[in-house]
């Protein structure tokens, strides 16, 4: 079925001006973007974002790191895009990433990983819903 799924790329990868270079490798496995802005994430808006880790020891370094810089979020669309992005991105840790993927390509360590995908078709909703309004959805 064709899915949208929600994207972060994150500020170690805005920073070293790769935003392009991510864009490639999504548009490349043919995920489409949908929806895309470039904006500061504030402490509210990131600790919202990642309330399920809440509990977790590096929480409060995530979000200290996802508002050191600018992040570009995005919807991405395509056929089980859920799942696709997660293959296109890696594993979570870049040293366990496979070959071509953007977190192989791209990411620095397990927390400044450059990208950021839906895990869950519900989890995809409530992402997209805390960033984007439907008429900000050109599909
Ligand atoms: P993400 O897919 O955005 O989901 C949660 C984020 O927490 C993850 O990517 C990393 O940026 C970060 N993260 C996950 N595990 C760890 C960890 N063990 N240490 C530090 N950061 C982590």
């Amino acid at each position: 079925a064709i899915e949208r799924t929600f994207s972060i790329i994150k500020p170690d990868a805005t920073r070293r001006n790769l935003t392009g270079a991510v864009n490639a490798v999504i548009e490349k496995a043919g995920l489409r973007i949908v929806a895309q802005k470039r904006i500061l994430l504030t402490t509210a808006q990131a600790e919202t974002f990642y309330a399920v880790h809440r509990a977790r020891p590096f929480f409060g370094d995530l979000v200290a790191f996802m508002t050191t810089g600018p992040v570009v979020v995005q919807v991405l669309e395509g056929e089980g895009a859920i799942a696709a992005y997660r293959d296109v991105m890696g594993a979570t840790n870049p040293a366990n990433a496979a070959e071509g993927t953007i977190r192989k390509l791209f990411a620095e360590s397990i927390e400044a990983n450059s990208v950021h995908g839906s895990d869950s078709a519900e989890n995809a909703a409530v992402e997209i819903a805390q960033f984007f309004a439907q008429n900000e959805i050109v599909g």
